[in-house]
């Protein structure tokens, strides 16, 4: 391995690339900057500069591991998400780009309510609800999970993002027993067919908690649950904001119209697919 840093990005990258990764030179990079200690500043001003033998073999370590298909954001313990880093540990889901589509519809929803009540049931890492109480200040919110462990991940993300005072964090199986209504509940629920998940790529297989994933023999129980949930959950004007796993819209459609809900629109990611279901309690 050439020990400068643009050297020993180049020689990675190739080596990833050669392993057929979709993101070569990013997984590089990242390796390179967390290994050597240096941001996007330092690898543009300082290419140059060896690395030292420490860093070398650090380096080599996150190189076996990514090789192994250990997915980067793993083997460095957090993930960016709607610009902000997030911790991530095996007992969370590592936070997907495609998720920010319900942080911008969220937005969009509360954009006129003063101080909103967020409800995020499912919170994992934390993210949808740290995200969104960093966009709005006036917020506050509760984040839900049924897994202690990812609790006190998301408790840590609130604090190191600043957000701690305005967010508090539940055990609660779909949001049950919380006593309260919102003005939004946000949702990424598992979502994966069970059978399904043994055939899983194995950097989510082997690295996602199944506990984020399995949504049962048809991957929809936990529409099931929260079309059951959210009429009590939700204040009158309120709104939910659900993530969507492809091809799930019309059934979930359907869920939440059998629940009472009025599905008010289906959101789709930047790729086109239809990713997060917008629902409200219908008018009275
Ligand atoms: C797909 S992950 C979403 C995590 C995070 N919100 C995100 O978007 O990255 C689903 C989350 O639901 C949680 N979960 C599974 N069953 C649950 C239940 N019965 N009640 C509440 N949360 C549950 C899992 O522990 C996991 O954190």
């Amino acid at each position: 391995m050439t020990a400068t840093r643009e050297g020993a990005y180049r020689a990675l990258a190739a080596r990833f690339k050669q392993a057929g990764f979709d993101n070569p030179d990013l997984d590089a990079r990242l390796l390179v900057q967390a290994a050597t200690g240096c941001d996007d500043i330092g690898m543009i001003r300082e290419p140059q500069k060896e690395l030292s033998v420490a860093e070398i073999e650090t380096l080599r370590k996150f190189e076996t591991r990514r090789l192994a298909r250990e997915p980067v954001s793993r083997i460095l313990g957090t993930r960016e998400f709607w610009g902000l880093t997030f911790e991530v540990t095996p007992a969370t889901l590592d936070p997907r780009a495609d998720s920010e589509t319900l942080v911008e519809a969220a937005l969009g929803l509360v954009g006129d309510v003063e101080a909103p009540s967020i409800l995020d049931i499912g919170t994992g890492t934390g993210c949808l609800l740290i995200a969104l109480l960093h966009e709005r200040r006036d917020a506050t919110g509760i984040g839900a999970d049924i897994s202690e462990a990812a609790l006190v991940v998301a408790s840590r993300n609130a604090e190191r993002l600043g957000c701690e005072s305005r967010a508090a964090f539940r055990r609660a199986s779909w949001g049950d027993g919380l006593g309260t209504r919102f003005d939004l509940v946000i949702s990424n629920p598992p979502y994966i067919e069970a059978a399904i998940i043994p055939t899983l790529d194995e950097e989510v297989r082997d690295f996602d908690p199944v506990l984020a994933l399995d949504g049962g023999a048809d991957g929809l129980d936990a529409y099931r649950a929260l079309g059951h949930r959210l009429p009590t959950l939700l204040k009158p004007d309120g709104h939910a904001v659900v993530e969507l796993g492809a091809g799930q819209a019309e059934a979930v459609t359907e869920i939440f119209l059998q629940a009472g809900l009025v599905v008010l629109r289906v959101v789709p990611d930047l790729g086109g697919i239809p990713r997060a279901i917008v629902a409200a309690l219908p008018r009275r």
